[in-house]
């Protein structure tokens, strides 16, 4: 069985063909209508009123924190345990990263410990909604001394469609997403996008994704080539449509999931007790992880570690301060978690394959 069966996106296929055919007759193949269309539309879906597409998730995250105007010293905090790129992306605009340890119910950041990290030189703070679970911005946004701007960059890469379900997202200076095909909203191809409700802000972002220019050959700002392709746009106009109810399908299966799962005492599945989720992971927590992958793995069930390593143990951070510490809770998860199939329009019997032999493995422990 496969981690994500994309035949659920298939149908979507001649309909993406019919307008990429338009596309190739237009010959508007960079910043093309669609990519104006798709930004306005996403912006209304997740609930924001500008939104700007850009090249990939990693490229969105930079372009937010290179508006931001980072110096030298200034300080980002981003949690220990997310995708490497949510820490590159902040790497690439020479800030100093503060890593932050993960709360062991929630795994997003550790508020309380974000708290104690919060200095007079941080400027910014990126949450990530991690999995598809929705950290408590609300609540980070409490935690802010008054009287410093610390902007809030939410990491919304892993949960598209989260406002549907949480009120408490969305609502930083701005949140990024990657587009990526395996995401819960993806391209077929690389893609992110920006949002924001502050129009001075959007009219930068657009700007430094195309060079610094809004007029051709006119170039205010230094930019980057970091836009969305006209194409992929086409693609995700279509795939926008179903992501409501790609999102409810795929809770529909963590719920049948939860149910079982939590039964089973080795396994932590703490999902449905904290925090909304739109499940673009299924993570099961278990110190037999790696025995359990092997058994599922031999049992034709294919699953991932979402990740295997803390920010902190990449060696190509060797020259980062943050390298040589600790941070105990993300370690712990990194050696423990396991990601499970889950996708929309999966199969039951594949779901009652997985339960099962999930089930199968912990009965002899
Ligand atoms: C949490 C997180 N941040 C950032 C990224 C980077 O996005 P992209 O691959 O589109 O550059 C990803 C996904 O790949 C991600 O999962």
């Amino acid at each position: 069985m496969k981690f994500i069966d994309f035949k659920y996106q298939k149908k979507l296929n001649s309909k993406h063909i019919k307008n990429i055919n338009k596309i190739l007759n237009k010959n508007n193949f960079i910043l093309g209508n669609e990519v104006h269309n798709f930004e306005k539309k996403f912006a209304k879906f997740s609930g924001s009123k500008y939104a700007v597409g850009t090249s990939s998730g990693t490229d969105a995250l930079f372009l937010a924190l290179k508006i931001i105007n980072l110096k030298k010293d200034d300080e980002v905090i981003i949690p220990a345990h997310t995708f490497i790129a949510t820490a590159l992306s902040a790497y690439y605009t020479k800030c100093k990263i503060v890593l932050c340890d993960i709360d062991p119910n929630t795994l997003l950041i550790d508020i309380d410990k974000l708290q104690k990290l919060i200095s007079k030189k941080t400027k910014a703070i990126i949450p990530v909604h991690l999995y598809g679970r929705a950290a408590d911005i609300i609540k980070i946004k409490k935690i802010i001394p008054k009287k410093k701007k610390i902007f809030i960059i939410e990491d919304a890469s892993q949960a598209h469609g989260l406002n549907y379900y949480s009120k408490k997202v969305f609502i930083g200076d701005f949140t990024i997403f990657s587009l990526y095909p395996a995401k819960n909203l993806g391209a077929n191809g690389d893609a992110g996008i920006i949002i924001t409700n502050k129009k001075n802000d959007y009219i930068k972002l657009k700007m430094i994704r195309n060079w610094g220019s809004i007029t051709k050959y006119e170039h205010k700002l230094i930019g980057y080539n970091m836009r969305m392709d006209t194409i992929q746009a086409a693609i995700l106009l279509e795939k926008l449509k179903k992501l409501k109810y790609w999102n409810k399908q795929r809770k529909k299966i963590a719920k049948f999931y939860n149910l079982e799962l939590n039964k089973i005492k080795y396994l932590k599945i703490n999902h449905n007790l904290i925090n909304d989720h739109v499940y673009h992971l299924y993570v099961i927590i278990t110190k037999f992880r790696n025995k359990l992958q092997t058994y599922l793995n031999k049992k034709k069930i294919d699953t991932i570690i979402h990740y295997p390593k803390t920010i902190n143990k990449h060696l190509s951070f060797k020259n980062e301060s943050f390298y040589k510490k600790k941070y105990k809770i993300s370690e712990e998860i990194a050696n423990s978690c396991l990601s499970i199939p889950i996708y929309p329009e999966m199969k039951i019997k594949d779901q009652k394959k997985v339960l099962r032999e999930i089930k199968n493995f912990f009965k002899f422990k």
